[in-house]
Order: C-alpha cells, then structure tokens, then sequence
C-alpha cells in the first residue's frame, strides 16, 4: 500500500489537512486511534478566526457553518461587578465566527466520507518510521491485522499525547512548557446564553467565561482547582458558583438547566520546536498547546494546517521552498498566539500563589485596557486572529 501524504490523528488537524489535500489532488490516509464517535464527542473551543473560517471554506465545508455560525462583532470583559465591551468590529474590522469544534470536526467527517478517501478508524499500535529518511512508513494494527502503508510525507496531526511528537528522537527537538495551578470546570446545557456575546470575567473567586454553541445551547466555564473532580461537581454547585461570578444584572438573567456535559480541563502552554523532522511534520495540539483563555487553540490548529498544505502543494508542483519553510513560518505565528494566551490567562484568573501587588497589576491592567483605545485594540488585533505571514 501507498499513499502521498500519511496522516496520524482526525481531530481537527488532520481532518482539515485531509480534505484540504484531497481538493487538491494529493493523495491521503488518515489513521486515528479511536472511534468517529468519540471524536466528536469531545468538547472543545468554538471561536473561529476569519483565517480559519477561509481556510474551512477553502476545504469545501463552510456552508453549514456560514449558515448556522454566529458572528460576534464583540465579547465583555467583566470585573468589580461591571461589563465592560470590547468592539472587535470598531476596532479591527473584522469579526469573530461562534461555531462549535464539534460542529466543524463532524463538517470535515461529512466531507471525507462523501470524498471515498480512506481513513482508518480505531487503528492501534500506529508506528511511525523511516521519516528521517527517503522512504517514511507508518504501520498499524486493524481488526487484528498489522497492516503498512508507504508515504512521501507524514504528518503528525495526533494531538498532545500522540506518536509522532514522541518518535522523534530527544536530542531533535526543544520543549517549552508552562503549567498553570489552575483548570476550568465546563459545563453545556440546553438554555438560552445568558447574553448574546462572550463574556470573560475576572472576579475574586476566580475566573468565569459565558459563551455559547448556538441562541439556544450555552457553554459556561468556572476556574477550579488542578486537583478537582468534575464528579464532586453537582450541576447545582456548577451554577451557583457560576452565577456567584457573573454582574449582579448578568446573575439575575442566567437560564439554568441540566447539563449535557460537564468537564474539567487543565491550563498549560506548550510548544515543540521545531515542527518539522525530516519527513515528518508535527501540526496542531502535536505541536503546541494553548490555555483556552481567548479560543486560539483550534485557530492556531487550522493555520499551521494551512502552511502545510501550501508546503505540501508547492512540493507536489516541484518546489520545496515553502515546505522548508513550514516550521519557522507555523512557530513564528504560533508563538504569538501562546503569547496572547498566556497574557490573557493571566489578565483573569486569580492566581493561588499570588500576592496583593500580583492582584494590584492585574486590576490596574484591566483598568487600562478599560480606559485605552491603544490597549483595546490590541487585544481586539490578537481576538479576531493574527494575519498569516
Ligand atoms: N494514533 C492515531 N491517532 C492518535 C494517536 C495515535 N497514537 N494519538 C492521538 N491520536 C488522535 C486522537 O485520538 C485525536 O483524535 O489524534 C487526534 C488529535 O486530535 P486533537 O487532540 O483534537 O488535536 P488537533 O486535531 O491538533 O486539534 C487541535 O483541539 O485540543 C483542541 O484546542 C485544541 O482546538 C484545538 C484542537
Ligand atoms: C468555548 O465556547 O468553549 C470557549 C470560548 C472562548 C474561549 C474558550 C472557550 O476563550
């Protein structure tokens, strides 16, 4: 067996990348550990930049978010009991596209299995070799069977505890890493959002966003601690704590309802350096991860898919200008948004360890920004998405 492009994970990554190259021509298996429907049943961010809404449209499969999608012109920032907007539109001129990862993870399943490329669900054992050479392989076991596919490329689209990041010999590549004493307890419900736009709020008990999959399902989210289990977490004591952080008037027009999922996620920034090993192209969650504060997860996902797409076409067409390119383009953008990540994270949540002068600069920060049009449209230029260089 043979494929162009060998492609290990259908998370958003991979699957983006698949139909992407599929559109294009290129040849490509995806092979991914788990199930189609556990997949989709993980919960993740929903805030589209405009670079990853093209690029979605440019895989063929925007029409069901262009038509269900909300746009925020805008989202709150809420401390000392008092919202405060910031006017993404005014500000930049361009706009933010709510739509959930679920619902953009099951458009591009949509279109692979209408497109007949192959995509191996629940394979085990995948192994992935030979990338530092002329002739990478990747190998699997399905229904029992060890089965193995020849490639010019692979690309490493399996996430933060994927294969292919942890193949690559120590000595190759560089980690960063920043752990936060902090995670978020998430919970979505059936009810009507509690406002029409986001709101991130910095309050004393930790930190609290509102957000929303549609005008009639709400994502809600409370700062918790690392060592907390969702378990412990009754809907009512999610709710109560919830509304104890929102304003007064925002508190007194919250819908409650049971939850549809509740989850609790840890905060961390990560980046490998670089994102390319010869053959082997790391892009996505494999590559870096982001605190959700500010939604750049997917985002930063769908761009280094990009550059990798433009890299792979190039190569395809007799150039490899671009290809070699990929890492030191993808970090340049990549290390950006783990800036912004972790400014913001740090902007609102309430720090175990932080003293009365840590809370002093944060408090004095928000009040700027409240205060400037210069920092405003600063953080709106990072919000609505960095342009891709
Ligand atoms: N073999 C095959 N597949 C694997 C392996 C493996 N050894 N290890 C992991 N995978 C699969 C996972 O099961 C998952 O479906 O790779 C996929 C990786 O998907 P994601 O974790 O969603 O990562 P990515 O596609 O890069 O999407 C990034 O997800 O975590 C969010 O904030 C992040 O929104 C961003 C997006
Ligand atoms: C979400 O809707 O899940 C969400 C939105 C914005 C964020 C993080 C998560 O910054």
């Amino acid at each position: 067996m043979r494929t162009q492009v060998a492609i290990i994970g259908a998370g958003p990554s991979g699957l983006l990348l698949g139909q992407l190259l599929h559109k294009a021509g290129i040849d490509n298996m995806i092979l991914e550990q788990r199930s189609g429907d556990y997949v989709l049943g993980r919960i993740r961010a929903g805030v589209l930049e405009q670079v990853a809404v093209d690029l979605l449209d440019r895989a063929g499969v925007g029409a069901r978010m262009h038509a269900e999608g909300l746009p925020h012109d805008g989202f709150d920032l809420a401390f000392d009991g008092a919202r405060h907007r910031i006017d993404l539109h005014g500000l930049t001129g361009k706009r933010v596209m709510v739509y959930g990862q679920t619902e953009v993870t099951r458009d591009l399943m949509d279109a692979r299995r209408a497109g007949a490329a192959v995509s191996v669900y629940e394979a085990e054992h995948v192994a992935v070799h030979g990338f530092d050479g002329t002739r990478p392989s990747v190998e699997w076991t399905h229904g029992g069977k060890r089965e193995t596919m020849q490639c010019d490329f692979i690309a490493g689209c399996d996430g933060f505890h994927g294969v292919c990041r942890a193949s690559v010999p120590e000595g190759a590549v560089q980690l960063h890493e920043k752990v936060y004493p902090f995670g978020w307890l998430g919970l979505l419900s059936d009810t009507p959002p509690v406002s029409p736009e986001l709101i991130y709020v910095n309050h004393e008990r930790g930190f609290a966003l509102a957000s929303m999959r549609s005008k009639t399902r709400s994502r809600y989210y409370v700062q918790c601690r690392t060592d907390e289990h969702v378990a412990d977490w009754s809907d009512e004591m999610f709710w109560a704590e919830f509304r104890r952080r929102l304003p007064a008037e925002t508190a007194e027009r919250l819908v409650t309802g049971p939850s549809i999922e509740k989850s609790i996620a840890p905060l961390r920034s990560f980046v490998a350096e670089p994102l390319r090993f010869g053959r082997l192209f790391l892009a996505g969650d494999a590559g870096h991860i982001v605190p959700p504060t500010g939604a750049k997860g997917l985002n930063l996902a769908a761009t280094d898919v990009g550059y990798l797409y433009e890299g792979l076409v190039e190569h395809y067409r007799g150039s490899d200008k671009a290809l070699d390119a990929y890492s030191q383009r993808a970090l340049s953008r990549i290390w950006k948004a783990e800036r912004f990540s972790w400014w913001m994270t740090t902007l609102m949540h309430r720090f175990p360890e932080g003293g009365s002068f840590d809370r002093r600069m944060q408090h004095a920060e928000l009040e700027y920004l409240i205060g400037s049009e210069a920092a405003q449209r600063s953080l709106a230029e990072n919000y609505v998405g960095l342009p891709m260089d």
